[in-house]
Formats: C-alpha cells, structure tokens, sequence
C-alpha cells in the first residue's frame, strides 16, 4: 500500500479523523468541496503531510482532471451530504453529492484502475429495528426510510453493481452512529453539548426514546482502515459498538457529565419517518481483528472537554448553521 490513497470527504468529520491518523505514514490526497460541514481547520495538524484539493464529487470533469494528476492507487470515499433533517427539506443536493458522486468516483475507479476502493455507507440503509434486542447483519434487506438514507443505499448499489459488472475492486463499511472531537454542531451529541454550554433549552425529538449504538470516531476511522487493509473484494462490513442508548439516556448522561440539570431538556415535535432504532452485529469485522477501544463513558467526557476548549469553533460553525437555515426556510 505504497502508492497515493486519495480520501474524498476528507475535510469532514470522519474523514478528517483518518486523514488525521494516517497523514504522516501515506500518501493522501485529500479531496473535498468544502460544503458548510467541510471544514481545513479539522486537518490543520497534518496540512503538510497532505495534498488538497477543493472540488465537487459531482463534477465529473473536475474529478477526471484530479485523478489524471495525482494517479492514486486508492480510494476511500467519504464524501457525502450527511444531515437527514437536510434532506427531508430538500434532497436534491443528497441525490448530486450521494448517488451522482458516487457514481463518477466508481467510474473514475475503474477508468484509472484503482486497485482498492472503500466506499463509506451507514447502518441507516438497513432502516430501523422494530425491537430492543435483534442486531442487523450485512445480509439484511436494505429497506431505507429518510431521504438521506435512500440516497446512501443508491450509492452502495452503485458500488456492488460495479464489483459484480466490471470487477471493481470495492469494499463497503456501514458505520453507526459516530460521536467524537470536531463534529459538526447540528448533530445529537454535539447540539446537546453547544446548548447546556449555554444553558439553553436542548431538543430531544418525540420522547427521546428512539434507540442509537454509539461509535467513537477514532474507533470507527480505525475500522474503515481495518476493511481497507483486510477486507475481502465485494464484502460489506458493519462498524458498531454494541453500546445502545435511548436517546433521552444520552442527552441525560451528557447533561450529567457537564453537571448541568436534566430540566434543560426540552422535548420537541418528532422527526418525520423517525427510525426507532438502529443496531448493528460487527462480528464480521471484528473477525478481522478489529476492536472498539473508546469506552462511551470516557470518550464522551473527552468529547465534552474537546467541546470546551474549541468553543470560539462550536459558535461560528453554530451560527453559520442559523444563518444557513435562515435561507433555506426563506426560500419555502
Ligand atoms: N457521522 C456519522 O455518524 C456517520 C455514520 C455512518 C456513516 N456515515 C457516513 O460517513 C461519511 C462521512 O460522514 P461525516 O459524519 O464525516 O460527514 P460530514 O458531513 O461531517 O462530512 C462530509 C464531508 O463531505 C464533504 N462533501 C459533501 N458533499 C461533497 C461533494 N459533493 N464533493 C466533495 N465533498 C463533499 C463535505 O464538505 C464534508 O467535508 C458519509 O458518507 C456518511 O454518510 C456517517
């Protein structure tokens, strides 16, 4: 594994974590289009080790001419538009950034003969769990039911239709619910932390009760290099934890961490098509000689603290979110 890997997404909240962990010992080429979540400053402690480029996966013409460049060996592909509430507003940009981007990096890959390609998918396309206890394998049916996770669940078919068609030497990861330093603050864990910041009302959807396995980012960016380097050709390989939380019990224990009282907790109007709840059975990649190695309780008190310390970053990138959603209910 010698040649360039180029990390599309790179700038974002996972992506920047592998590029983070990675930068000094390979060659990457990171590439991505800075939308409101993509973010230089998450890679600001390895922008020498690393080349950049700001582009669109969706532009075709653009990609060709950073693949001609760089000629990367492989691909691990990041770059999504991530936010399901987004999506359920308008989920055009999703179908451009999701589906079509996906399917100019598989035909890119295969142009330039990519020798590994890792597409990111999420535990989301299998749909939710209707009980407490039943974990999905990567055999279940997918059965999406928000926008977002209809568009992931188009581009993982890209990708398998590839492997089977052209021979696309692919692997998918279906990650759960990550949490962790430098992400963006329109997402669960983050919102709560920016909101009892400030003792402000935090928003829990319905009841709270709907059910979230919780993965540490460092965990989850260790297990998409455990696929890269292991995986086997046209496989799909769970991320989880099997740490499971309703909702409302997460919002509580981060209230608690930051001794702030459980009354902040405001309940708000459900989220359309809410899933109940996701989980996912990782046996597969754990096979493979992956851990999770963040316990929830330490990883969300360092979290917490990371949260502290980068405040001036949380408020700008929160009140960019309320300018950014100002437009977007205008234009209704
Ligand atoms: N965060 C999670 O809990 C989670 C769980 C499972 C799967 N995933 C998947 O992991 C991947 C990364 O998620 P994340 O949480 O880091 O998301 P993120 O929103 O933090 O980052 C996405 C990155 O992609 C970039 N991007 C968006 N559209 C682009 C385009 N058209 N061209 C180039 N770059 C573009 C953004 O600028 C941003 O830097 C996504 O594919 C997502 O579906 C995320």
């Amino acid at each position: 594994m010698k040649g360039k890997i180029l990390i599309t997404g790179g700038a974002g909240f996972i992506g920047s974590e592998y590029v983070r962990q990675h930068a000094a010992k390979r060659k990457l080429v990171v590439v991505d289009k800075l939308t409101y979540a993509g973010d230089r400053q998450r890679l600001k402690a390895v922008a020498k080790d690393i080349v950049f480029h700001k582009a669109d996966v969706a532009n075709k013409l653009r990609m060709e001419a950073i693949f001609a460049k760089e000629k990367p060996q492989d691909v691990i592909h990041f770059a999504a538009q991530t936010h399901v509430d987004r999506s359920i507003q308008d989920n055009h940009p999703f179908i451009a950034a999701n589906v079509t981007g996906t399917q100019n990096m598989v035909d890119l890959a295969r142009q330039f003969k990519v020798k590994r390609f890792v597409h990111i998918s999420t535990d989301e396309v299998y749909g939710d769990s209707t009980d407490t206890h039943s974990r999905f394998k990567e055999t279940a049916p997918l059965r999406p039911s928000n926008p977002y996770s209809a568009t992931k669940a188009a581009a993982e078919f890209i990708v398998t239709t590839a492997v089977r068609t052209y021979g696309l030497p692919a692997v998918i990861v279906r990650p759960a619910n990550n949490y962790g330093p430098w992400q963006y603050p329109e997402k669960f864990v983050p919102v709560i932390i920016l909101k009892a910041l400030h003792n402000q009302h935090v928003p829990v959807y319905g009841k709270g009760l709907q059910i979230r396995e919780w993965l540490h980012v460092t965990d989850c960016a260790r297990g998409i290099d455990t696929v890269y380097k292991k995986g086997k050709t046209g496989e799909i390989y769970n991320i989880g934890s099997y740490f499971e939380r309703p909702n409302i019990v997460t919002a509580k224990t981060i209230l608690q961490a930051m001794e702030k009282p459980a009354s902040l907790i405001k309940f708000v109007k459900d989220r359309p098509g809410h899933d109940f709840r996701y989980s996912v059975d990782c046996g597969k990649l754990r096979q493979l000689g992956w851990r999770p190695e963040v316990r929830f309780e330490t990883g969300m008190r360092e979290t917490i603290q990371w949260y502290r310390e980068n405040i001036p970053w949380l408020q700008r990138k929160r009140i960019m979110l309320e300018e950014l959603w100002k437009k977007v209910y205008k234009k209704k």
